[in-house]
């Protein structure tokens, strides 16, 4: 052989490594979930009982389908990328629920700290994992005595299976309801040690692959910025609340800190952590030359520009405010909008978020 031909060959190579490195190629049997609205696919409304109100679930589904958003969320869209059905949530009881290649144990709502009288969602990260622990008791002995096998994992995709994680949102976001900043920084190691013997439970359970998304850039949630943001001293850049942008940043860097502390811990796992944070900022800093045209306004609420949210009427309610009715409306064209109902985002966005997921950038992966 030439050596000009090995160089050349070299060259082709490393442009295939390249390529690899820089797109995700997942290979997964199964997928367990845990987390909050950002990747409910239906659990806090079967807990609870009730149903999102249209235009939830408009243009996709054709349904709310327990979603807290327009259409498919992050999960959805990586979901399809492995090639795997969408996720059925833990609590599905109706139906054919089927949990060969996975189940969702998200809830609205939910918090890595355990839950209390006040929260929306029961199911703290805690709860979500004991769930998974009964959730596989419960599938073994099913094997054991072989029935429901079509329905339920094989035995090895818990070892194989790929275990995502995308909650913290409600502890931080929650917190300034109650906290100044710096009594929020200093919660986080609180939340984190939670957050870690979860982990530590599932590893002891046999799980081995993990798939940590840190949080958004909860200032720029229009829920937020129309209630704490009429202070105008609290906003910073893209009109987003400073605070709130900080203590994700710092519950970030310390989640990222967990990731490769955990990754040195155990020989046998794989831990990706991705910069969900870093996509969303970059969407709505520069929303137009993604082909969004509304970075932080809602497309379902009420009260027009430039927020279009309003804490006393959510999106797809009508309701009677001193004497005269209004109604929490849809956009015209939610595929614009970054925001769906003002704390979560639309299809079209958690289809941009999951294509850059996607293309291995923002993940840092320790195969
Ligand atoms: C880690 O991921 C690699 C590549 O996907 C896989 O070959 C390996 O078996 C995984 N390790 C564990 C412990 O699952
Ligand atoms: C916006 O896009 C520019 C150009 O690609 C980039 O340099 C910048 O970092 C982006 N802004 C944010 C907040 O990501
Ligand atoms: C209802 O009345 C209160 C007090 O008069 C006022 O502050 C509020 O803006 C009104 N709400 C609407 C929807 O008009
Ligand atoms: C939505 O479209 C209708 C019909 O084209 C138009 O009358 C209405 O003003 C539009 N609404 C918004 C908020 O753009
Ligand atoms: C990853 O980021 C690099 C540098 O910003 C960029 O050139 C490349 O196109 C990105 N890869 C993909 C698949 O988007």
């Amino acid at each position: 052989m030439s050596s000009t031909y090995v160089v050349a060959l070299q060259v082709v190579l490393s442009c295939i490594c390249l390529v690899l490195a820089n797109s995700v190629d997942f290979h997964y049997p199964a997928v367990f979930n845990f987390g909050d609205s950002n990747s409910d696919t239906g659990e806090l409304t079967a807990a609870k009982g009730f149903k999102l109100a249209p235009p939830y679930g408009q243009n996709y589904f054709k349904t709310s389908s327990g979603r807290f958003c327009d259409g498919r969320l992050i999960v959805d869209f990586l979901m399809d990328a492995m090639h795997l059905p969408f996720l059925n949530a833990y609590l599905d009881s109706v139906g054919l629920p089927n949990f060969h290649q996975g189940c969702n144990f998200a809830a609205a709502g939910s918090t890595i700290l355990p839950a209390n009288a006040a929260s929306i969602s029961p199911f703290g990260f805690g709860v979500q994992v004991s769930q998974f622990q009964l959730f596989k008791a419960r599938v073994l002995e099913f094997l054991a005595g072989k029935k429901f096998h079509k329905y339920v994992p094989a035995e090895e995709y818990f070892q194989k299976g790929l275990y995502m994680f995308d909650i913290g949102q409600n502890d931080i976001g929650g917190a300034f309801y109650s906290k100044d900043l710096d009594q929020i920084l200093s919660l986080i190691p609180t939340i984190l040690l939670e957050f870690e013997n979860g982990i530590k439970r599932l590893y002891d359970s046999g799980a081995r692959n993990f798939w940590i998304h840190n949080t958004g850039p909860l200032g720029c949630l229009a829920q937020y910025v129309a209630t704490l943001g009429k202070d105008t001293t609290k906003l910073g850049e893209q009109g987003c609340l400073r605070a709130h942008n900080q203590a994700a940043k710092a519950f970030n860097l310390q989640l990222q800190e967990f990731c490769t502390k955990l990754q040195g811990q155990y020989l046998d796992v794989n831990v990706t952590y991705v910069d969900i944070f870093t996509i969303k900022y970059d969407l709505i800093a520069n929303s137009s030359k993604h082909g969004f045209e509304q970075p932080i306004m809602a497309c379902c609420g009420y009260g027009g520009p430039p927020l279009n949210c309003d804490s006393r009427i959510s999106c797809g309610l009508t309701k009677i405010l001193n004497g005269t009715t209004i109604a929490a409306k849809g956009c015209n064209d939610s595929s614009v909008y970054v925001s769906w109902d003002g704390t979560h985002y639309t299809e079209s966005a958690n289809q941009y978020v999951a294509s850059q997921i996607l293309t291995g950038n923002y993940s840092n992966t320790h195969l």
